[in-house]
């Protein structure tokens, strides 16, 4: 056990729909502490950046589509254990597989619109919020 950073991202059709203020608040009340936070829109560098490791797959370019067709909420959450909470707190991926109760399971349908991303792993989190941040958190 530990505390950890993680990089959270509410998606454009996350924000399109309004629910950053629920996703937030289910951080707050879970315990973690909000670190930084920016509404932005992503360029398309950073977002080819963020999904590099997808960069051989066929939906890669429907993903930096996606990513840059609005603005996203990017987030720095800290907390014990925050990489591999809030994973949980997001619920898979496939939307077959997501469960009620997670945010994918309660706001999500399709495995490329699935409203949030996060850290999948320490180091992941540092590179993301890196990418994300650079040296504007505090
Ligand atoms: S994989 O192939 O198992 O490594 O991919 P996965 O971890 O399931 O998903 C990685 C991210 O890609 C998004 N994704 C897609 N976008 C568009 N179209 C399709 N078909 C698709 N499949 C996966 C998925 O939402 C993941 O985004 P993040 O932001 O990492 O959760």
């Amino acid at each position: 056990m530990a505390i950890e950073k993680t990089f959270l991202m509410i998606k454009p059709d996350g924000v399109k729909r309004q629910v950053i203020g629920d996703i937030v608040n289910r951080f707050e009340r879970r315990g973690f502490e909000l670190k930084g936070a920016k509404l932005m829109v992503a360029s398309r560098e950073v977002a080819e950046a963020h999904y590099a490791e997808h960069a051989d797959k066929p939906f890669f370019g429907e993903l930096v589509d996606f990513i840059t067709s609005g603005p996203v909420f990017a987030m720095v959450w800290e907390g014990e254990s925050a990489i591999s909470l809030a994973r949980t707190m997001m619920g898979a991926t496939k939307p077959a597989d997501s469960q009620p109760g997670t945010i994918r399971g309660d706001f999500a349908t399709t495995i490329s619109e699935n409203i949030i991303h996060g850290s999948d792993s320490a180091e992941s989190a540092e590179r993301e919020i890196g990418l994300w941040f650079g040296g504007e958190l505090a």
